[in-house]
């Protein structure tokens, strides 16, 4: 068995922070989503992976993974031209997939309890092809499966007017060689994209046995700025929490649903879990609410934070109103301005959102 993740795209709808950064590399609880999902697929046994990368961000991607021998498996890049579809991103990985069994996942989605028993299950069935539903309260967004009485699948609608079902498909397919047919014989949709739902529907009509696993835990797809907090959230309340040796707390009130990495400093601050404060940051003289990741070397001065991520090497200061619900990239200060006249001042990227009170 061989894993694909996926890794290219555009990431639009997290503009301005994916003009300079990949979305797969934003962190979730202080480690990126690409990480957690390589993990998932090592933890359930599989070493050699495939990931699909686009130009612009396949560099960055590469840097930070390397070969991927720091988290046990075997990485081979493959570079996707252009954002052609999921089902494109499989077909140009012919040469490494081979006709092997393989799991793809997609590189910005996190998963409560990992794929060990989806991978289990489907190399010891006879299925073709695995996919993966989930439960969810607005399905025009997404993939949707519409399931037969006996709970085979009859049909897979691609963000549908009027949804037959609220399955969404979770981002997470396995596949054997019949995908080969499959990916070589469906055509463009009409957004221009060969589409993985086109793919598996192709497989259905031909009788081939796709399966649909209904998944029970929580799944998100951080496509947006509020999913990524979300999944921040939910991961964190998952993480147990440990203080680095070499930590510093002074004067301060921390949870026990705190985690707090190597070399920061927490100086007379409150911090309330489950919150997570990253390498050589600093708080001091600040209050962290829960559902917060503050990234490696931050520092967060004579302010109130909540529910929200900060990137690495990012400033927030003096402020007097409390900062919540916020993703906050890398290299940004946030402060507050005395000088006169009191006004305010920002430098915001393409695509930024400034809510003032
Ligand atoms: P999407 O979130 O569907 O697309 P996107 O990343 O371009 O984002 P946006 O819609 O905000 O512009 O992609 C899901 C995952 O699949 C993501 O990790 C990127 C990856 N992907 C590819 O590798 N190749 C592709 O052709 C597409 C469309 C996505």
């Amino acid at each position: 068995m061989k894993g694909l993740i996926l890794s290219g795209g555009k990431g639009t709808r997290l503009y301005p922070l994916t003009y300079t950064l990949a979305k797969q590399l934003i962190p979730v609880a202080n480690k990126p989503v690409l990480v957690r999902v390589i993990e998932s697929i090592r933890d359930a046994g599989v070493h050699d992976i495939g990931v699909v990368i686009a130009p612009t961000t396949g560099q960055d991607i590469k840097t930070a993974l390397g070969d991927g021998s720091r988290w046990g498996v075997n990485l081979t890049y493959i570079m996707q031209p252009s954002p052609d579809g999921l089902a494109h991103a499989v077909k140009i990985s012919r040469d490494f997939l081979g006709d092997d069994r393989f799991v793809m996942f997609l590189g910005d989605n996190v998963i409560q309890g990992g794929i060990n028993r989806l991978i289990s299950d489907f190399a010891g069935s006879g299925w073709n092809s695995q996919i993966v539903l989930k439960e969810v309260e607005n399905p025009r967004q997404y993939g949707v499966a519409k399931l037969r009485a006996d709970g085979t699948i009859e049909c897979l609608i691609e963000k549908p007017a009027d949804p037959p079902s609220n399955l969404a498909l979770v981002g997470i397919y396995m596949f054997d060689a019949t995908i080969w047919e499959a990916v070589n014989t469906i055509q463009p949709s009409r957004r221009g994209e060969l589409e993985i739902t086109d793919a598996i529907q192709w497989l259905i009509d031909a009788g081939r046995t796709v399966y649909p696993h209904v998944h029970q835990g929580w799944w998100i797809d951080t496509g947006k700025p509020m999913d990524m907090l979300e999944a921040n959230g939910l991961v964190l309340e998952e993480l147990t929490p440990t203080i680095a040796a070499d930590a510093v707390i002074e004067n301060s009130q921390v949870d026990r649903r705190v985690t707090v990495e190597k070399g920061a400093r927490i100086i007379n601050s409150t911090v309330r879990g489950p919150a997570i404060i990253g390498e050589n940051t600093v708080i001091e003289n600040s209050y962290v609410g829960p559902f917060t990741s503050i990234y490696h070397h931050v520092t967060i001065q004579n302010c109130e934070i909540e529910r929200s991520i900060v990137l690495e090497h990012s400033a927030v200061r003096d402020l007097d109103v409390r900062l919540q619900d916020s993703l906050i990239g890398r290299y940004a200060t946030v402060c507050r301005n005395d000088e006169r006249p009191k006004a305010m001042k920002m430098n915001l990227g393409d695509h930024s959102t400034l809510w003032t009170v």
